[in-house]
């Protein structure tokens, strides 16, 4: 049977309770995604705001609260240029209560190390951003990275998602966001290890020709819809990885 989609307003708070984060110890990792009706990650601009809206990024702000990590592949800091993360006032005591710090800490698996050192995020950012980086990176530039963010060097010359995994629990960082990209997201996926996706879809087609080819997968990798919001045209869904996965 199809049904329509639920209808009502959410204020900010409703938003938080329709992500809750699962009470485990284990490592939780959702992606954060927007896409175009053509399938596209960016706009012509190569950016994914002009693809995405206010409401869309209610739901992204929602998504981070409680995080305590967003993890990034190098190239969308690159692209996206990210500033510092800042905690929600009305978030402090309930993230210390939890044990968590006051904003999430911002996690780049980059291989090349090749980073704005001079970006906000570094410079700015409350908590040092961790940087993990494959056995193969550059002396000089591990150097360097390591007088602007903590870095963690993995045995293998990719970064291993499951090694992200390991190193991010070690930190006592379970509540994982992945923002993307697209390359760094595969990788999570075809290692069995997203267990959520909140996909936003944008009422747009945009071409893909600013949209990173990816590797692709083996096999598809099925998830389950558990709710789908909307506003503006925009359809905001929150799946689950299927049992069957
Ligand atoms: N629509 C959306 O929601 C959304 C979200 C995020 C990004 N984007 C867009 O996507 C584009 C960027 O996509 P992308 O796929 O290139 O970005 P990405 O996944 O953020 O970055 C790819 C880079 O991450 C590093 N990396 C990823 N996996 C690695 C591994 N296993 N080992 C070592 N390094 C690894 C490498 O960095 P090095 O090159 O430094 O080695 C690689 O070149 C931009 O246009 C951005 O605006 C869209």
């Amino acid at each position: 049977m199809i049904t329509g989609p639920r209808t009502g307003p959410l204020d900010d708070d409703q938003l938080l309770e329709a992500y809750p984060w699962p009470d485990r110890e284990r490592p939780w990792v959702r992606a954060m995604m927007v896409t175009t009706l053509d399938g596209a990650a960016a706009g012509p601009d190569g950016l994914s705001g002009s693809i995405s809206s206010s409401v869309d990024k209610s739901v992204f702000d929602a998504v981070r609260r409680l995080a305590d990590a967003v993890l990034v592949g190098a190239g969308t800091i690159r692209t996206e240029r990210y500033g510092p993360m800042r905690g929600k006032p009305a978030d402090a005591e309930r993230r210390a209560l939890a044990g968590q710090a006051a904003a999430p800490v911002v996690v780049i698996v980059s291989g090349s190390l090749d980073l704005d050192w001079h970006d906000r995020l570094f410079t700015e950012s409350t908590m040092r951003p961790l940087v993990i980086t494959g056995s193969q990176a550059d002396r000089g530039r591990l150097d360097h990275a390591g007088e602007h963010c903590d870095v963690v060097v993995t045995d293998t010359e990719s970064v291993d998602p499951a090694t992200v995994l390991e190193v991010l629990e070690q930190r006592g960082l379970r509540r994982i966001v992945c923002e993307g990209g697209p390359t760094l997201l595969e990788s999570f996926v075809a290692a069995g290890l997203l267990d959520e996706a909140d996909i936003t879809i944008s009422p747009t087609f945009a071409g893909t020709a600013q949209t990173p080819r990816t590797s692709g997968l083996d096999r598809i990798v099925g998830f389950e819809l558990q709710h789908v919001l909307h506003a503006e045209s925009f359809l905001m869904a929150r799946y689950l990885r299927s049992a069957a996965a």
